[in-house]
């Protein structure tokens, strides 16, 4: 009798243990499951933060090329501009490559020259195309566009090398440019080489005030300024892209 009392009782933990088994099982089961739809919630919100940094990247690059479309814009209004941020873009890409800058900096170089003179929007046309010598208090006005400029890019994030090259391409060696009369290599050197492109190209630019200089004369200009308000290096590796001649004198002129 006992013995039958001690095998029922022993059957009977043997069915507890194996409930409380199954449960577990269960129990585990359930964790694993749980844990996949974790993983799977984190990879889906990691895919979604990789598409939304990519949606963020094109939204920036569209702004940027409407930037281009206003800057281009801007200067086809003026038959003396026409073209000017693209052949600075070109100039000052090659420089930028022959001053050893690797090729993604070179690029943000050229493109903050096709964007360089973007401030000039913030300017009186009556000013931009006045056919003759500035005011002092118009002076003050176009001296605002390299401010302007590079806050009209700030907000692209990408960009905050060519901001500040936008900002300081009227910056002169010597302290005399503005907006922060920075000298010698405490100009950003993508702002030298934008200067020295500008400048070469301002000058074999007709003005309505003035013809077009030859590539010779400007040059020779050129020459005149390096290492006063352009930098030597920069104006030597410029004379190489365009090609070395011999001009006459210099004559004062610059880029505005
Ligand atoms: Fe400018």
């Amino acid at each position: 009798m006992a013995g039958h009392v001690a095998l029922s009782q022993a059957l009977s933990y043997a069915r507890d243990l194996k409930c409380a088994y199954e449960v577990a099982r269960a129990r585990e089961r359930e964790l694993v499951q749980a844990n996949d739809r974790l993983r799977r919630g984190y990879e889906q919100s990691l895919q979604f933060a990789v598409d939304l940094k990519k949606t963020y990247r094109r939204l920036q690059r569209a702004i940027f090329q409407s930037l281009l479309g206003l800057a281009n814009a801007l200067e086809a209004k003026d038959i003396y501009t026409r073209g000017h941020s693209v052949r600075v873009a070109g100039l000052a890409r090659q420089i930028a490559l022959r001053a050893g800058l690797p090729h993604s900096a070179a690029e943000t170089v050229a493109q903050a020259a096709l964007l360089h003179d973007i401030g000039k929007i913030g300017v009186p046309e009556g000013i931009l195309r006045k056919p003759g010598p500035l005011t002092a208090e118009e002076w003050e006005i176009m001296r605002r566009h390299p401010v302007t400029g590079a806050q009209i890019v700030a907000p692209l994030e990408f960009f905050d090398e060519g901001a500040v090259i936008l900002r300081h391409h009227h910056e002169r060696l010597d302290g005399s440019g503005y907006p922060d009369g920075l000298t010698g290599d405490g100009i950003p050197l993508g702002a030298r080489v934008v200067a020295v492109a500008d400048v070469f190209d301002a000058l074999t630019s007709g003005r309505p005030y003035r013809a077009s200089f030859s590539t010779a004369d400007a040059i020779a200009m050129l020459h005149d300024e390096a290492g006063c308000t352009l930098d030597q290096r920069l104006v030597a590796l410029c004379v190489d892209v365009v090609g070395a001649g011999d001009g006459p004198d210099a004559i004062g002129a610059s880029a505005q």
